[in-house]
């Protein structure tokens, strides 16, 4: 039996980040963003409550670098979601380099990708931020044989908002594709 809790947001975990920006004074600012999205094969969304002292410099410079969090600075990318940039100097909180497109990408970060705005979709006093990608940063290590990014040695922290809770990834279920396939063919077998 399931109970119907009400009309909870419960569609979570969703990945953690910790997005980079840079304000017209040139100054690094990092927050925390774990509303993310994919809208198409080449775009990502990000939820932004309008806020924000980072919202000044996206809407500003149009660019933001998304840096994915593994465990080994969950505790550092938690404190950049708790403190704002208008109040407290978080600049010097992670190691970083520019990236091609001048974005911020943070040294310990796995993997990184700087973004360009192309659309913001208000509602409920947030601001979605519809983003192209321009370059994405992987630790050489943490590519497959093909050069493609592995998950699963990336471990990039999920986080959930009905308990405020960071959860772990890394463990491989499957094939995606073959999965469903050997067990359509199981299903025609039988059913021939
Ligand atoms: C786990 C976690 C997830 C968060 N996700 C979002 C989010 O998706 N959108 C958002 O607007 N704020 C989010 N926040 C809050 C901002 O990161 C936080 O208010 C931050 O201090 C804003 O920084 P700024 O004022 O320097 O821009 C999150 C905070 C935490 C701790």
């Amino acid at each position: 039996m399931k109970k119907n809790i009400g009309n909870k947001l419960a569609l979570y975990p969703t990945p953690a980040t910790v997005v980079g920006t840079v304000g017209e004074d040139g100054k690094v600012n990092w927050m925390l963003v774990a509303h993310v999205g994919i809208v198409s094969h080449s775009k990502l969304m990000l939820s932004v409550h309008s806020a924000h002292y980072s919202v000044k410099a996206i809407d500003a410079t149009k660019r933001l670098a998304v840096n994915l969090i593994d465990e080994e600075f969950l505790a550092t990318a938690d404190y950049a979601g708790t403190v704002s940039g208008a109040k407290t100097d978080k600049s010097g909180l992670f190691k970083y380099h520019l990236g091609e497109a001048g974005m911020p990408i943070i040294e310990q970060s796995p993997l990184a990708m700087e973004c360009e705005v192309i659309d913001t979709y208000e509602i409920d006093g947030f601001k979605n931020y519809v983003c192209s990608i321009l370059d994405t940063y992987v630790e050489e290590e943490k590519l497959d044989r093909q050069g493609k990014p592995d998950y699963a040695k990336l471990r990039p922290v999920l986080f959930e908002m009905p308990t405020y809770k960071y959860l772990r990834t890394g463990d491989v279920l499957g094939d995606c594709m073959k999965m469903g396939k050997a067990l359509g063919e199981t299903i025609n077998g039988n059913a021939k």
